[in-house]
């Protein structure tokens, strides 16, 4: 396909397009050795053989058919998941199998196009849309081995404006050409924020909250879908895809496909979460375990390419609106371990001053008290 470069870029447009351009030329050359900017550490480079992680798995069908057994073991086995280290599988989820495998297959009318097709979606480095990959414009080490699409979501304004925030968002981005696939994914999205509140109302149950309670919190959530596209790499040994991070945001749901990748770190050792084609993978982030006043637990977590397959991901990450203030329910108790915050504040410090690991709420706790300066 033929490209045309937009005739009025600046300076810094033009430097950024060359670099995006270089970068998804290296991903996606079969044969090119790794440039060094690519290549982790040695401290950090993963091994592909660690131990799979036990994590618990939820029959969510079984917690809303009411059933009290089924119930009780719900928020029972929930709770040790999100206690312990903040993963855990959910089954019999209820979104609808066809959307999930269009949402799979369709990354690839995106991902495979040449970079000046991708270009035109272009966004920011950490932001909440857009197409990314790991150009060299900030950062020159330890680039993540992926490209990323993604898009800001809110079930709100689909009510309030009539609009489809996903769709109309690659629309204007990408041409009428991506009717369909703006449709996939604004449905995924819709039903991805629709189970994000059950499991919070499961979640809530688990702390002896109302049902209600995380769910009314969360009802107009402004959150953001995200498409993780890893290639292979031929050195899958000295790469990461995703480098290690603690989720910010309050509650992440990952789709992953049949290829092995994540991995989360429990006492001090990298274990896998392998593919399991029943259950999404749901683990909490760090605004959430502010809200719980630490009783849940964020883990750091990457993930892992191979030299043989491509992974393709799909996360949702469910967020407060904007300007919500995340405060602890009083019967929760405690000592208060954080201070009020809203995610707004959250999300502005680490896309500017801070990249995501264990100590993001320690150090934005600071940053806060400091009169939000580093
Ligand atoms: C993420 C993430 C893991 C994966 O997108 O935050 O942790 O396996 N992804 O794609
Ligand atoms: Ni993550």
């Amino acid at each position: 396909m033929e490209c045309i470069t937009k005739p009025s870029l600046n300076e810094k447009e033009t430097e950024d397009n060359l670099l995006t351009n270089f970068s998804s030329m290296v991903l996606h050359d079969k044969e090119i050795q790794v440039p060094q900017e690519f290549v982790w550490p040695d401290h950090q480079k993963p091994s592909p053989n660690v131990p799979i992680l036990q994590v618990p798995l939820i029959d969510l069908a079984g917690f809303l058919s009411g059933d009290p057994f089924l119930v009780s073991e719900a928020t029972r086995l929930v709770a040790e998941g999100a206690k312990l280290h903040g993963f855990f599988l959910v089954t019999n989820h209820g979104v609808d199998e066809k959307l999930m495998s269009s949402a799979y297959t369709s990354m690839d009318k995106f991902f495979l196009s040449p970079t000046c097709e991708k270009q035109k979606a272009q966004g920011e480095w950490r932001e909440s849309w857009g197409y990314a990959n790991s150009y060299f414009g900030k950062c020159k080490k330890n680039l993540p081995w992926k490209e990323m699409l993604s898009f800001s979501f809110s079930p709100e304004e689909k009510t309030e404006n009539h609009s489809q925030i996903v769709k109309d968002f690659i629309i204007e981005k990408m041409g009428d050409g991506y009717k369909d696939f703006g449709m996939v994914y604004q449905e995924y999205a819709e039903a991805m924020s629709n189970l994000s509140l059950k499991i919070m109302e499961l979640l809530g149950m688990s702390l002896g909250l109302k049902r209600s309670h995380f769910k009314d919190f969360f009802e107009d959530n402004e959150s953001i879908l995200r498409l993780n596209y890893y290639p292979k790499c031929k050195q899958p040994d000295v790469v990461l895809g995703t480098g290690p991070h603690c989720d910010p945001t309050s509650l992440t749901i990952l789709q992953q496909d049949n290829v092995s990748g994540l991995q989360v770190l429990v006492d001090n050792q990298w274990h896998s979460i392998p593919p399991n084609p029943q259950a999404l993978v749901v683990n909490i982030g760090d605004t959430l375990r502010a809200l719980t006043n630490g009783i849940f637990k964020s883990s750091l977590h990457q993930a892992v390419v191979n030299s043989e397959t491509e992974r393709k991901t799909i996360a949702f990450f469910l967020s407060p609106k904007v300007n919500k203030v995340v405060k602890p329910p009083e019967e929760l108790g405690g000592e208060r371990m954080y201070p009020d915050f809203t995610w707004s504040l959250l999300h502005e410090f680490v896309k500017k001053h801070y990249k995501t690991d264990e100590n993001t709420l320690e150090e934005f706790t600071k940053w806060l008290k400091n009169g939000g300066n580093v």
